[in-house]
This record gives structure tokens, sequence and C-alpha cells, in this order.
């Protein structure tokens, strides 16, 4: 974690929670959590309950995300979900190329690519995920793995990023639901590659204004100690995220910066 980047804490819900138990679940976080939290955080419930959560959200500081969309506006894409739409139901973030998006529904280098730069071009921020498999580790494919993901993901990516923000996130896919969490070291050795891959495919300014979560196993006991690492900048969480104790002692587990953007001096963030 830096100063000067605000860290970012994100629940992934995945396929998990019916509307009315989504609508518990941030009720029960929101009021855990109380109006003040040293991170930013989303909420990314699935799809059919995005709107439900927002609204028990409106007044809390908590954001709302999607897990995943199309990169079109509208058309004939039977299943698929519109930046345009997730716009329309305040969406902030959108996670994008989730390894599980990638394996499981054979998504592309290229396809991913499009929906970032489509979340920008509608003004939703995109959290695009990289990481490798155990075997690419075991291989010492671990940094060519990431940086095809993100060459070919942040392809004309640039000139859409003036004034527009965007999010990177680590996630080993050997560390996701395993309780195998990648050492704060480990972690970080990745972290500092992708920031410096980024000064090369985005630009050196950006590069050190963007953050990158880890994510994979993330809970409220690993949480200090991979933030303490120069360049992690927050966390997607899974199955810490699905039950409001366990989120919330998470999220109290963040380090308050000792200032919050641009210098200022120390004080909680409303947002
Ligand atoms: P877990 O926190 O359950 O390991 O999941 C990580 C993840 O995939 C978040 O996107």
């Amino acid at each position: 974690m830096n100063m000067s980047r605000k860290p970012i804490i994100a629940a992934n819900w995945k396929m998990n929670k019916t509307r009315s138990e989504s609508v518990s679940l941030a009720s029960a976080i929101t009021s855990l959590l109380g109006p003040y939290s040293a991170a930013e955080v989303v909420l990314c419930p699935p799809f059919v309950n995005i709107e439900s959560v927002g609204r028990c959200l409106s007044d809390s500081i908590l954001k709302i995300g999607a897990q995943n969309m199309h990169f079109d506006s509208a058309g004939a894409f039977t299943g698929e979900i519109s930046p345009k739409m997730l716009k329309d139901i305040h969406c902030s973030y959108v996670i994008l190329g989730h390894s599980e998006r990638r394996s499981l529904f054979g998504e592309s280098h290229h396809f991913i690519n499009q929906k970032v730069k489509a979340a920008l071009c509608h003004g939703l921020i995109p959290i695009l995920c990289v990481g490798e498999t155990i075997t690419e580790r075991e291989n010492n494919q671990t940094f060519s793995v990431i940086s095809e993901q993100l060459e070919k993901g942040l392809q004309e990516v640039l000139p859409l990023l003036q004034n527009r923000d965007i999010v990177l996130a680590y996630e080993p896919i050997w560390a996701i639901g395993t309780g195998k969490v990648a050492t704060p070291e480990e972690a970080q050795e990745v972290h500092a590659f992708i920031r410096s891959q980024l000064a090369l495919l985005l630009n050196q300014d950006y590069a050190p204004k963007i953050r990158i979560q880890y994510g994979g196993s993330v809970k409220s006991d690993n949480i200090a100690t991979l933030l303490s690492q120069p360049d992690i900048d927050g966390a997607l969480v899974g199955g810490a995220s699905l039950e409001a104790d366990s989120f919330v002692r998470l999220l109290k587990n963040v380090p308050i910066p000792a200032t919050v953007f641009s210098g200022e001096p120390l004080r909680p963030t409303l947002f």
C-alpha cells in the first residue's frame, strides 16, 4: 500500500446469494461497518441482485459493481448484459477477465480487451484480473503469462484513460478458493512486475496511480500483511465476503494510511 493510492476492497460474491440473501448481507455489512472505512469498498453481487443491493447502499459509503458484462451497448447477444444497462442501475465498477470467465467460459484476451475499452467508454471502472495457474508458476512462466494478459487486455486502452480510472487485480489461480494465499512477498513481486508493465503499456505517469488488488484466499487475518507491501493496494475477496462478520472484520483490518490522497492529513474518508 502506498500513501498516494486509496486502498480498494471489492467483494466478488460470484454465483451466490438470492435477492433477499444479497440484500440482508449488504444491509448487515453497512450497519456493522458504520459510516467510515479506510478503504473504498465495492460490492459485486450477481447481476439480478445489483439493483436491490444498490438501493440498500444508497445512504452508505459502499459502491456497487458487476462481475462481468458484454462490450456492446445493445443487440442480439442472448443472455448478455451491456455496459449501458450496468450504468443505468448505477454500477461504478465491473470485474473483467476473472480467471473463472477465462477458463470456464473461454473468454479470450481480445474479448476481455473489448470489454475493458467498453467499460471505460461508458464511465464504468474496470477491475481487470490477471493471474497464473500453479503449473505456470512452477514452470517459471508467471511473468510471461501476466505480461501477455496485460499486453493484450490493455491494447488501445491508453487513449481512453483521460480522467478515467482502471483497477488491476492479481489473482493467482492456485490461491482462489483454496485457502492457499500467496505470501506477501510472492504477491508483492508480481504486483511490482505488473506496475512496471503498466508503465510500459500505458505510461509512466499513470503506472504509480493505478491501484492493484490482490485476490485469492484473502481473509481478515492476512489482509493487513498483504497491504503492508508497497504495491498491494487492496483486495478482491471471494469467500470471506459472503458473510457480513468476516467481511467487516477484514475491512476493519485495512490499515488507515497516515495520509490519503495528495498528502492530506489523516482523517477517515467519508464517500
Ligand atoms: P476467494 O477469496 O474465495 O479465494 O476468491 C477470490 C476470487 O476469485 C475473487 O475474485
